[in-house]
């Protein structure tokens, strides 16, 4: 069984006037363990929800999200607060997502506090100073607060805070795009060893068609709510069936020759053309 599996999934908002809004009109999709789905659609498509309902930060309307063969919208409460460490997120605006009053030490070592039973202080600690090493930030960074920090350092903690808890899915909600493009590429290529290394499967969320395409081994297309098409990254954005997905890479940037897929490393340097 695929490690994400969604089904019909559908969520309305509340409109103006008592209107409802469908920000997810009945998507069906599955991710394998390790695979790295790509999420691409026009702002409003739906993104950021479908992100959100994948790992219950929303409730779905109707439809299943089944996590590791878990029916997560079953799940209770306390259940939910068991599982949440193998499912995490990565937000787009670092600075907005971390709190600006704690300690980067603090701010890492939140989730396993949440999670329970990851032993006593000095372990915790032990573990998120392992995990900011991972990210590449060494511990003077534990005492530190968000503000005192680039914006590529702040996205490094927003990743070790998703982290260090060991999911085994993370979806990484356009991660690099406050980013410059120098630093965006570093912090794609902390992603790619991460999902290497681990294993982990992730739900990439993003308007970079081209990072994308060297990142992801497959990809969705949102349009108002539902998918217009999806498959291998390279087959559907080299050779798209449909006038949006066209549509939206004309809008894109001219595409950068390309050099090799998100196994080898150094693929993604040819991005941002850093080194
Ligand atoms: N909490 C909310 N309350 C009301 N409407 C919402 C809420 N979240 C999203 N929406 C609406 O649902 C639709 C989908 O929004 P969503 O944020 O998922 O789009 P997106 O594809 O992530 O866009 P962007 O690329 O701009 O981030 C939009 O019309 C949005 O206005
Ligand atoms: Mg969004």
């Amino acid at each position: 069984m695929a490690l994400i599996e969604l089904t019909d999934v559908v969520k309305t908002f509340p409109g103006p006037h008592g209107t409802t809004k469908i920000a997810v009109d009945g998507v069906s999709l599955s991710v394998e363990r390790g695979d790295c789905l790509g999420v691409i659609g026009e702002s409003g498509s739906g993104k950021s929800t479908l992100g959100r309902l994948l790992l219950r930060l929303y409730d779905v309307d109707s439809g299943s999200v089944v996590l590791d063969g878990q029916d997560i919208s079953r799940l209770s409460k306390r259940e939910m607060r068991r599982h949440r460490r193998h499912w995490q997120i990565v937000f787009q605006e670092p600075f907005a997502s971390l709190n600006p009053r704690l300690t980067i030490g603090q701010i890492v070592e939140e989730p396993l506090i949440v999670a329970g039973d990851y032993g006593n202080r000095a372990a915790r600690r032990e573990r998120v100073i392992a995990t900011l090493a991972e990210v590449g930030l060494p511990p003077e960074f534990l005492d530190r607060r968000p503000a005192n920090l680039s914006g590529g350092q702040q996205q490094r903690v927003g990743i070790a805070r998703a982290l260090v808890t060991d999911p085994s899915i993370i979806v990484l909600d356009e991660p690099t795009a406050s980013l410059d493009l120098t630093i965006r590429a570093s912090v794609l290529r902390v992603l790619n060893r991460l999902r290497e290394a681990r294993g982990l499967t992730y739900v990439f969320i993003s308007h970079d068609i081209e990072t994308v395409r060297h990142f992801c081994s497959d990809v969705v297309v949102m349009h108002q709510g539902r998918f217009v098409e999806g498959g291998p990254a390279l087959e559907v954005l080299d050779a798209p069936r449909e006038e949006y997905t066209r549509n939206l890479m004309g809008a894109a940037m001219p595409p950068i020759p390309y050099q090799g897929r998100a196994a080898d490393p150094d693929a993604l340097d040819s991005v941002s053309g850093a080194s």
